[in-house]
């Protein structure tokens, strides 16, 4: 596996970087040399990773913003070209869980969870695509879930991802042309701050869900992300990779 070759140091923009796959998709970057544009909507998360990335050699834009405000991600990614003069990757990666069954779901849960993890992904490829649509490269990696395919509890969720797996499908048609490709990565259970935040008997549940027995750690997100931000994948595009322990292929039964 290469590193993402836009250059000998490309540009790499990550939304929702501040913690759990978000800042190991970072880190991960951070390794390889990268220009790092890193967005939060929690500008002190932004900072402590900031700080803990000192030792790497690399320069870093932080930009506190909410991904699902328009205004915003227009001016984050000026602020980005600005900076470095080209964006080479684009992770959508910021998302957020408001879970409950259908009848308990608040008109202003769903609004929200739609709003950061569907819009949000929308607003920055859209802001993004005129920078790489002249520089003729570009690598966009989605950040949908397992869940996209349905779980129960979590409609306003599934339906964002879901939502998200299509974007990245019309999208890796829309700009193939430009030689910009779009893809998703889809992760099952993993442990970050999101499954640390469930409640213990819903989190004992979810591993015993899982075909290996474990939740997936958040390095092994930010693998399969770097494979798709490199030029190994040059001819993948409109792809959802599956990152999940096998739980995508089915139901385990005893
Ligand atoms: N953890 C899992 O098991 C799992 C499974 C499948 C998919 N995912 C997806 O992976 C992505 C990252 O998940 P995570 O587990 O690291 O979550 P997390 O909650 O630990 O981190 C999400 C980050 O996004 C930021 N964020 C939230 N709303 C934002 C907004 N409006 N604008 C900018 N930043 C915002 C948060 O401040 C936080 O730093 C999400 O899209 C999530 O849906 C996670």
């Amino acid at each position: 596996m290469t590193a993402a070759t836009g250059g000998t140091n490309p540009v790499v923009l990550i939304t929702g970087a501040g913690q759990g796959i978000g800042a190991a998709i970072t880190r991960r970057f951070a390794e390889q040399g990268a220009k790092l544009a890193l967005v939060d909507v929690n500008a002190e998360q932004l900072k402590q990773l900031t700080d803990s990335l000192k030792d790497y050699d690399v320069e870093i834009l932080p930009l506190s913003a909410d991904v699902s405000n328009k205004e915003q991600v227009g001016q984050l990614v000026r602020q980005v070209v600005e900076k470095f003069g080209r964006i080479d990757v684009l992770i959508n990666n910021a998302g957020i869980i408001r879970d409950n069954l259908i009848s308990n779901i608040s008109e202003q849960d769903w609004d929200q969870v739609l709003d950061v993890n569907l819009k949000g992904a929308f607003l920055c490829c859209q802001a993004v695509f005129p920078t790489l649509k002249t520089q003729r490269y570009g690598k966009i990696v989605n950040i949908v879930s397992r869940a996209w395919l349905g779980s129960i509890g979590q409609a306003n969720y599934t339906a964002s991802k879901g939502g998200l797996v299509s974007l990245t499908r019309s999208l890796a048609l829309e700009f193939a042309r430009f030689q910009i490709n779009v893809n998703a990565v889809a992760p099952g259970a993993i442990d970050s701050p999101m499954t640390q935040g469930l409640p213990a008997e819903a989190r004992e549940r979810l591993i015993r869900m899982q075909p290996t027995g474990k939740m997936g750690k958040v390095e092994d997100i930010a693998a399969a992300v770097a494979f798709l931000a490199s030029d190994d994948s040059e001819f993948i595009t409109g792809q959802v990779l599956h990152v999940d322990g096998g739980k995508s292929c089915g139901l385990l039964s005893l």
